[in-house]
């Protein structure tokens, strides 16, 4: 990792915007609109919308703002990159659930599905949990995970560029930022 990237203003290090803030704004909402309706029989039961931090804390905060029906959050924290920008291949789950999700619905909001591992090893504990569905919202999916997984909502394909922001990061950066833009290679080829 470059360590000058620390105080590179999102302009320098900008290739191209691939999302703009509104073209994110305006799918998470027909996204959230869909889950409400096809999610208003499950309300009784109780509806568990789960993050995956910290990439995904951005999209569930949009996404539940979206969705007209009464959930409850959860979060779990799973890792499977540290400072590269390659996964370790290895899942390593740092937070589980806090709440009883015994007989409700879980919709599980992912950032982004890149090789799968993530989502295959979450689904496969929540399901274990008594739940009685596991639905996965995706905001990004690169359609080229090793692991055969069901993705019921997903709202862009995602290019092969890096990319960052809007919950994503390079170096845990970039976050904040409210859209989705390309690094430029030289900061991650290195
Ligand atoms: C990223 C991302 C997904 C996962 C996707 O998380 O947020 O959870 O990788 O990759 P996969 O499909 O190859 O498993 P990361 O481990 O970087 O942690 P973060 O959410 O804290 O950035």
């Amino acid at each position: 990792m470059r360590n000058d990237i620390r105080t590179k203003k999102v302009e320098e290090v900008s290739k191209k915007i691939i999302f703009s803030q509104e073209e994110i704004n305006s799918r998470v909402k027909q996204v959230g609109q869909q889950i409400t309706k096809d999610f208003a029989d499950k309300e009784k039961d109780g509806i568990v919308v789960v993050s995956i931090l910290k990439g995904a804390a951005i999209f569930m905060t949009d996404l539940i703002m979206n969705i007209n029906l009464n959930v409850e959050i959860d979060f779990m924290c799973v890792s499977s990159y540290n400072e590269s920008t390659k996964s370790s291949g290895k899942c390593v789950f740092e937070k589980d659930l806090t709440s009883d999700v015994e007989g409700k619905h879980i919709i599980i909001a992912e950032d982004v599905i890149d090789s799968g591992l993530t989502l295959y090893e979450v689904i496969n504990h929540l399901k274990n949990s008594g739940a009685a569905s596991v639905t996965v919202c995706a905001l990004l999916h690169k359609h080229i995970a090793q692991k055969d997984i069901d993705v019921d909502y997903i709202c862009f394909d995602c290019p092969s560029d890096y990319i960052v922001g809007y919950g994503l990061d390079y170096a845990h950066l970039f976050r904040n930022v409210p859209y989705i833009f390309a690094l430029k290679e030289e900061y991650y080829n290195d």
